[in-house]
């Protein structure tokens, strides 16, 4: 472990830029001619570009319900929401530029706006009228050559306030200062003066004093960068931690005292010509589990679990004898290599089977999988009281189940870590559900005492919908649900800030 200066830092910066440097041969050509205008009733509609650079209404129906007391605050979240541009179009549901939307919750009313988030990427694409540089998953003719780890961000994956700004977060370089109220991009967040470019991951954890620990992974050279943030959003420190195997890792989790870090079995391992064709599925390889200490982060302890992959992380903590727990949703490396380019060619890909999965490492230096649940199966997105943090949680929430004649979920799930016990409410087979998160109800006691708040694209009707649940009777199916009058691009996560009723 190093605790990084100047140099470290542009040492790093050049080795991303290095293994970004991607040529445009073998790349796919699709016209936009081949995607006409889709009318509702289509599943594709959540695929498309959004209607503008700006969307805004105070025009939103309630279908159903009334806004809860105690939920007053903005529900904000990101997504790619330009994916054709010119006679280009990406290819993976990774790329496209990032649009915030904010969602703002008052007594009896809802508004909502949305911004696209404008960096560097999104500019030059804009000028030239076409998507200039590869991408996540996505290759062009004639690509721009990366200049930095920020010349392909599109800040398209999720969003976290930090002192008195959002940031609109990618994993590959920066985020991007985006305005609490206006949604009006700010530039680049730079940590400290004199800091470049740096992969800076889209699942921030934040504890319960409000501390922010951050990774960003540099795969190709085996390491990762450690950030902390205090609770007003000072930058604490940058550390490297090296010797990590380059498993594409996205996500991570933390008890009180440690970060853990699974590298899966997706491995960076040769010149591609876009980020994800650099790695290779690796079904003998075990995948990595790196603990470190957050107090001393040299100390470190490294584990050994069954091959895997898996995008996001639900709660970890500690048993009193040390050994650690922690939950996940597991993916199949063919969706992600294969079936998020399919939706993005209007075909159906094959169910990503995610299941969701406790593992357990002991402090005997051994670690195992104990239990997979697989009823109702596909699940993403895992949520969980966020108070709890680092602690024992006994809820999990997340989105689930597919239908076989369309991609992803529309279901949402409540997981009884200790029963086993799950409750779920389906909102039908023309529903996108996307990521709900749980908000604890103020002065609240218990650990579900709150509500879930999510989107939902009703594809038959071509709308939006936002819908709140009770957390402890998911079941009953929402409290509250609003009609957006037009479509959002379908988006990865979010984050509420409340203000007090
Ligand atoms: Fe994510």
């Amino acid at each position: 472990m190093t605790h990084l200066n100047r140099r470290h830092v542009l040492t790093g910066v050049s080795a991303f830029t290095g293994l970004a440097a991607m040529s445009g041969a073998g790349c796919i050509n699709i016209s936009t001619q081949d995607f006409p205008q889709r009318q509702p009733g289509d599943w594709t509609l959540g695929f498309q570009n959004t209607s503008g650079p700006f969307l805004g209404t105070n025009q939103i129906n309630r279908v159903k319900g009334r806004i809860p007391k105690g939920l007053r605050g903005d529900f904000y979240r990101n997504g790619p929401a330009i994916r054709h541009r010119g006679n280009t179009r990406v290819q993976h549901w990774f790329d496209g530029d990032g649009m915030v939307q904010k969602f703002s919750l008052g007594e009896d009313r809802i508004s909502h706006k949305g911004r696209i988030v404008e960096t560097e990427k999104y500019l030059t694409d804009k000028e030239a009228g076409r998507i200039t540089s590869n991408g996540f998953g996505t290759s062009v003719d004639n690509p721009t050559p990366p200049t930095s780890a920020d010349s392909a961000n599109q800040a398209n994956t999720s969003i976290i306030k930090v002192g008195d700004d959002l940031l609109a977060l990618w994993e590959g370089g920066s985020a991007y200062r985006v305005d609490l109220e206006t949604l009006e991009t700010k530039g680049v967040k730079s940590w400290a003066e004199g800091m470049p470019a740096m992969p800076f991951s889209a699942h921030p954890k934040v504890e319960a004093n409000g501390t922010i620990w951050n990774f960003g992974q540099d795969a190709f050279g085996k390491r990762l960068f450690i950030y902390k943030i205090s609770p007003s959003g000072d930058f604490q420190g940058l550390s490297e931690i090296a010797d990590v195997p380059g498993g594409l890792m996205h996500d991570f989790c933390m008890t009180d005292k440690h970060l853990i870090f699974m590298l899966p079995s997706l491995r960076a391992s040769k010149q591609g010509v876009d980020y994800l064709s650099c790695f290779t599925w690796m079904p003998s390889e075990a995948q990595r589990v790196v603990v470190v200490e957050k107090n001393d982060l040299s100390k470190r302890r490294d584990f050994e679990l069954p091959p895997g992959l898996q995008f996001h992380f639900g709660n970890a903590y500690e048993e009193k004898n040390g050994d650690i727990r922690f939950s996940f949703c597991t993916t199949e490396p063919e969706f992600l290599l294969t079936g998020l380019k399919e939706v993005l060619l209007e075909r159906v890909p094959a169910p990503a089977k995610g299941r969701v999965t406790q593992a357990v490492l002991r402090m005997n230096g051994r670690a195992e999988i104990t239990s997979e649940i697989s009823q109702m199966g596909d699940h993403e997105f895992p949520q969980f009281n966020q108070n709890y943090t680092g602690q024992f949680a006994r809820y999990l929430y997340t989105v689930g189940q597919n239908h076989m004649d369309r991609p992803l979920q529309s279901a949402i799930l409540r997981h009884d870590i200790e029963t086993g016990d799950v409750q779920s409410f389906d909102y039908g087979k023309t529903a996108f559900a996307e990521e709900h998160l749980f908000i604890p109800r103020p002065s609240s006691t218990d650990e579900d005492d709150g509500w879930l708040i999510g989107t939902v694209l009703d594809f038959a009707k071509g709308s939006t919908q936002l819908n709140i649940l009770d957390a402890q009777h998911i079941s009953d199916g929402p409290l509250a649900v609003f009609d957006l009058p037009y479509v959002l691009p379908l988006g990865f996560h979010g984050t509420w800030v409340g203000r007090r009723a």
